[in-house]
């Protein structure tokens, strides 16, 4: 997802809004540029590739002066990865600069028009439009014009744009990429992810849908597209900067995948009553009725989000025999989905932005169902969405690859699994059971991550090969799913997931001398079937990594190397299986040389279809 941050107060705001667009590089993009107004003028400068980038840039012409300004990462959509298509873009008349979020869909039939007054454009986005369009709108009254060009356009954005004419005025909008204000004394900070504004105030609002604000150094006011005033709620940013810096370690996916036993104790803190046996979510609680009575739950999400569901569609139907389905939000939302009455949908999201997974939710709530959220980011577009949720709290999520939003998403589906079970057939006592084996978990993932070194030796044993195979069955078979997601898409190494049996129908035909074929073979219902797979794969030459139970000493003579996890009961695994797959991931990114928190190609958060 691109990146807005812009600035109005006293201060030269060059640095500071690079600061600040430092802070969301995490979120992947492919060129970067800033502008601002001096004198009544403004400067833009713009680039393809990183903000180092644009800061040599910035150094070349002098950079750029003013207490005005807005600076953008772009993740190309409309138009290649080029320096004229990269944001800020401005208008041919009347002054207007603007970075933008999001995608305009009407922008062909608005780009005709605004031709046919004589318009010149100058890249091929979508963005460009938007500013001409405001341009030739603009009639002395900056926010009276973006009001009016918002009336025109469908889409989605998030945007900030300055003028001219008006050289201490901001105006900012949104719908459907989200959009913070944070409020200083006498400056303002804008930004599409509270990390970028924390450095300078911990009061901030966020805009809502089809909500303009307009900002000068003596302050704001907000209203709809169509001019009527709102009040925001100025709130205090949960985030500190500890949480969104990487204090000793190397990169924050390594910070993430250490933090992980930490964000669970925080995730399951206040949630369970060990001696009454039962699970708090005071989240849903106006809704336990309706929940316990669910006939289907239907899990949604995307990417690692969705193997946390099929997880989550596994915990539901074993532990509280409901039936239940975990789904691409992509797929569900465009098959003409049936909701039955007594429906449940789950929207999975550490972003609780991804435009498929909320549009899932949507087309499910308008179907009937009850909507539930299972999201990290507090106020996001999909926490807003529901009727009700339950928040991971594993703190922001930087690294572009997922790894702690992922485990906590599979601890709070297995606390929504209990809460159920519990409130339909299971006795207090087993509940207590699964609660003292569930907050021992934290504690057995520090022991897997003090094998870390070692899991760099093995990775580095198989770092040349460039085809891999992730094996599971039941509970872990989506963690093979995991496993294979997260080395492709920070190494780019090959690599396939699947149930450990399909691979006899198929796949297997892959196999050849030295293929390495990683295992979740822990200890389990189906653990001598998936013994039994290592022996198909070994048999052909595939190499074997498996991830054990502590104890299994059999497995030694079969595998080429173990990675071996403490026990748990069987559904709890996954929160413990998938953290040496995360770490090999890492170390297979860094042995192959590339920059494990800004893969290629890669958004954090992925807000177009
Ligand atoms: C993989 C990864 C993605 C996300 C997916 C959904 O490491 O990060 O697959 O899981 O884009 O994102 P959220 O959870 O924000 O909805």
């Amino acid at each position: 997802m691109c990146g807005i941050v812009a600035y109005v107060g006293s201060k030269q705001c060059q640095d500071l809004m690079l600061e600040g667009l430092k802070r969301l590089e995490y979120r992947g993009y492919d060129s970067a540029g800033i502008a601002t107004m001096h004198n009544g003028k403004i400067n833009v400068v713009k680039t393809i590739g990183r903000v180092a980038n644009l800061e040599d840039k910035l150094e070349t012409v002098g950079g750029v002066r003013g207490t005005i300004g807005m600076c953008h990462t772009r993740w190309a959509t409309h138009g290649g990865v080029t320096d004229p298509n990269a944001h800020p873009h401005t208008d041919d008349r009347a002054g207007i600069c603007l970075i933008h979020n999001g995608i305009i869909e009407n922008y062909a039939s608005l780009k005709t028009y605004l031709q046919e007054k004589g318009h010149v454009f100058k890249s091929q986005t979508d963005t460009e439009v938007l500013a001409m369009l405001i341009g030739e709108l603009y009639d002395g009254d900056l926010e009276a014009a973006v009001q009016a060009a918002l009336r025109e356009v469908t889409g989605a954005y998030g945007i900030v744009v300055m003028c001219e004419k008006e050289p201490e005025t901001l105006v900012a909008a949104r719908k459907g990429s989200p959009l913070m204000v944070g409020v200083g004394n006498g400056e303002f900070v804008i930004a599409s992810d509270g990390s970028a504004i924390i450095a300078h105030t911990s009061h901030a609002f966020s805009l809502e849908d089809y909500q303009v604000v307009k900002v000068t150094p003596k302050g704001f006011r907000t209203s709809t597209i169509h001019n009527v005033p709102v009040t925001p709620k100025v709130q205090q940013l949960e985030i500190d900067l500890e949480q969104i810096e990487l204090g000793s370690f190397s990169h924050f996916m390594q910070k993430e995948i250490f933090e992980q036993p930490k964000a669970l104790r925080n995730t399951l803190r206040g949630r369970t009553d060990i001696r009454e046996g039962k699970i708090v979510l005071g989240g849903v609680g106006s809704f336990a009725k309706q929940l316990t009575m669910a006939k289907r739950i239907v899990l949604t999400g995307q990417g690692t989000a969705l193997h946390a569901a099929t997880i989550g569609e596994y915990l539901i139907e074993d532990l509280a025999r409901i039936y239940s389905v975990a789904e691409y939000g992509s797929e569900f939302r465009y098959r003409n989905p049936i909701i039955e009455e007594n429906t449940v949908v789950v929207a999975v999201s550490q972003s609780g932005e991804t435009a498929d997974t909320l549009a899932a939710l949507i087309e499910a709530k308008e179907r009937g169902a009850l909507a539930l959220g299972v999201v990290n980011v507090v106020g996001s577009s999909i926490a807003r969405e529901t009727d009700a949720g339950v928040y991971l709290r594993v703190g922001p999520e930087i690294g572009v690859a997922s790894t702690k939003a992922f485990t906590g998403q599979v601890a709070v589906l297995t606390l929504v699994a209990l809460y159920l079970a519990r409130r339909r057939h299971m006795s207090a006592d087993q509940c207590a059971d699964m609660i003292r084996e569930l907050e021992q978990v934290p504690d057995k993932m520090e022991r897997i991550l003090e094998d870390d070194a070692r899991v760099r030796t093995v990775t580095e044993k198989y770092i040349d090969r460039d085809n891999w195979l992730f094996l599971g069955r039941g509970y872990n078979y989506p963690t093979a799913l995991e496993g294979a997601l997260k080395l492709k898409e920070i190494s780019y190494i090959h690599a396939e997931g699947m149930p450990a049996a399909e691979m006899k129908h198929g796949p297997i035909a892959l196999i050849n001398d030295g293929m390495p074929a990683v295992f979740i073979a822990n200890r389990g219902r189906q653990y001598e079937k998936v013994i039994s797979n290592i022996q198909e794969v070994k048999s052909r030459g595939g190499r074997i990594i498996a991830v054990a139970t502590e104890g299994d000493e059999h497995i030694k003579t079969l595998a080429d190397d173990v990675f071996y996890v403490p026990d748990v009961p069987e559904c709890l695994s996954p929160m413990l299986t998938v953290v040496p797959l995360q770490l090999m991931a890492y170390h297979a990114a860094l042995l192959r040389g590339h920059d494990v928190d800004k893969p290629r190609n890669r958004a954090k958060s992925v807000t177009v279809e």
